[in-house]
């Protein structure tokens, strides 16, 4: 299976934030955008691996600042890491106020996906060959996260993260 480029499966979605969209405040609301999101990365893993895939894990969402109503959600979502089945997808969310010409950040994200076959079994995914700066951080960094976001669903034990671990214990 070839591996490919993470720039390959990058994914921009941009959506307009309607009445419908939002909270009593009039801002848009968070479950709404974790649709998107979720939507967004979806389509990112499957450029990855030319399958269907379902959400695994979401981690690390923190809403920074509100997106108005009538304002614009600029999505963008990456693969940052292909295990065996697995993806882990990184996304960066920006809001964007067209009268006043300002875009501000949202949030930042990481949701995990797994490919499955036709029998709805995890099936391998290629391998991801990270090429700019940051898609080298993200490369990284992506294995840490995994075991993390393994423990936090109790399917790794916390000493069997040997590089989660050597960040904190050194010999
Ligand atoms: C995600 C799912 C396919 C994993 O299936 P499983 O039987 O646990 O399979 P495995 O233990 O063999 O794990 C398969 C992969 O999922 C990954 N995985 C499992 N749980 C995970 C979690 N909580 N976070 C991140 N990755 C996870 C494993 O690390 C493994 O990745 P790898 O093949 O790259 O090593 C299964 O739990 C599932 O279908 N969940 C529901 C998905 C869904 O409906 N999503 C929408 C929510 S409404």
């Amino acid at each position: 299976m070839e591996p490919k480029t993470a720039s390959a499966s990058l994914t921009i979605m941009t959506e307009l934030v309607l009445p419908n969209d939002t909270n009593v405040f009039g801002n848009l609301m968070g479950g709404r955008l974790m649709y998107w999101m979720d939507i967004a990365s979806a389509l990112a893993a499957q450029k990855h691996c030319n399958a269907p895939v379902v959400t695994a894990s979401v981690d690390n969402i923190s809403f920074e600042n509100p997106i108005r109503l009538g304002n614009v959600v600029h999505i963008e979502a990456k693969v940052t890491r292909a295990f065996n089945s697995s993806m882990e997808v990184h996304m960066k969310v920006w809001g964007e106020d067209l009268k006043q010409q300002k875009k501000y950040k949202s949030n930042e994200a990481y949701y995990t996906f797994v490919a499955l076959d036709d029998h709805n079994k995890p099936q391998q995914v290629p391998g991801l060959i990270p090429e700019t700066e940051e898609e080298k951080r993200l490369f990284e960094g992506a294995l840490r996260r995994r075991q993390i976001r393994l423990i936090l669903g109790g399917k790794m034990k916390p000493d069997d993260a040997k590089e989660l671990k050597a960040l904190f214990v050194t010999d």
